[in-house]
């Protein structure tokens, strides 16, 4: 079938060709990042050229294009977005957006700047963030990241002082930070704050990844176990498995590899330069570029569309019919999470 004749086109929302509905977009800012974690970042990354970003201007143009498609949250990816110029700003300009459609407007972030940013990401019109700590242990942390602990702790204080609700993530790696389970709980557990452990996932940099190094959601449960009373939640329309412990807090792992979320997923995503990805593992993107500015020049939609609809259709079924195809030059880093 000609592509200008599939029935994907036709239709007003983003829909995959497994019926999966895509509500949730994430954009990534910059490939740039002060932070160095194993699990994301190359040894040597070669950062994206600075004038092949798409500007915010072209940035909200596509955000008002695809939330009048369906798209429902927003949030913001790096590497580091606080990392990019004029962030907050786009966080503002982005509320117009609200009028049409879009319901939360959120960032992912190392939170090394957050203790300098959090007051102006709340008056922008944040809805919230997932702030990623892998250690309470700062030299642990240090050698996970290559940065201090420290300012990351100031951060979330930050993001509390001025009432940003956030998530940690955690991401857990075998033999390097799985001690770190029953402490990081008892931790967030104390102060209530919502924290997910996730699998990691054969997306870092320098493709280290092997299954031996995933610590699986049933060895997080194996952990926690002996000191507390542990419930799993039905699972509601998230990749974290939500699970009670002593009936008082709540945690979520998030276990891509050994129980992927998969039939459910209802996100796309946006590199820094434009490339649009349906699915965190898939080999191939969309550059959406020429067709944004084409459109952005001649305020006509049509011809992005007939590019965005069918390659979101043909989305793959997920990880686990995909993961053993031929390597790929992007990693985490690119693809913001
Ligand atoms: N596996 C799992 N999660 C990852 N992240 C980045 N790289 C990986 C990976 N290889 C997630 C972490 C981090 C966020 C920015 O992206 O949750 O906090
Ligand atoms: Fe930076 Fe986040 Fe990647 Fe760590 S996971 S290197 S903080 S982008």
């Amino acid at each position: 079938m000609m592509k200008h004749e599939s029935p994907e086109t036709m239709l007003p929302i983003l829909q995959d060709q497994y019926g999966r509905i895509k509500r949730k977009l994430r954009i990534s800012v910059t490939d740039r990042c002060n932070f160095k974690c194993v699990y994301c970042m190359p040894e040597h990354p070669e950062w994206m050229k600075k004038q092949d970003l798409l500007s915010f201007e072209a940035l909200l143009v596509f955000c008002q294009y695809m939330v009048k498609q369906g798209i429902e949250n927003i949030r913001i990816t790096g590497g580091e977005p606080l990392m990019r110029k004029g962030v907050v700003h786009f966080i503002r300009d982005l509320q117009s957006l609200r009028a049409i459609g879009l319901k939360r407007i959120s960032i992912t972030t190392n939170g090394h700047y957050l203790a300098k940013y959090a007051e102006q990401l709340k008056q922008a019109g944040l809805d919230d963030l997932n702030i990623s700590l892998d250690s309470l242990d700062a030299d642990q942390f240090k050698q996970l990241t290559k940065k201090d602990l420290a300012p990351v702790l100031s951060g979330i204080q930050a993001a509390q002082r001025v009432g940003l609700p956030f998530k940690i993530n955690c991401v857990l790696i075998k033999g390097q930070n799985e001690d770190q389970i029953l402490p990081m709980v008892n931790w967030a557990k104390q102060q209530n704050i919502p924290l997910r452990f996730i699998e990691f996932m054969p997306l870092d940099g320098d493709q280290h990844w092997t299954d031996q190094a995933v610590v699986s959601e049933a060895d997080i449960l194996a952990q926690l176990q002996p000191h507390y009373d542990i419930h799993v939640l039905q699972q509601q329309h998230e990749p974290a498995r939500q699970y009670r412990l002593d009936d008082q807090y709540t945690i979520g792992i998030i276990s891509t590899i050994t129980h992927s979320f998969c039939g459910d997923c209802d996100r796309i995503r946006l590199t820094a330069q434009g490339e649009l990805y349906n699915c965190l593992f898939a080999q191939q993107g969309l550059n959406i570029k020429p067709y944004l500015q084409r459109a952005i020049k001649e305020k006509m939609f049509q011809q992005l569309d007939q590019q965005i609809k069918p390659y979101i259709w043909h989305k793959a079924k997920g990880y686990h019919a995909i993961q053993n195809q031929h390597v790929r030059k992007i990693s985490m880093h690119m693809l913001g999470g």
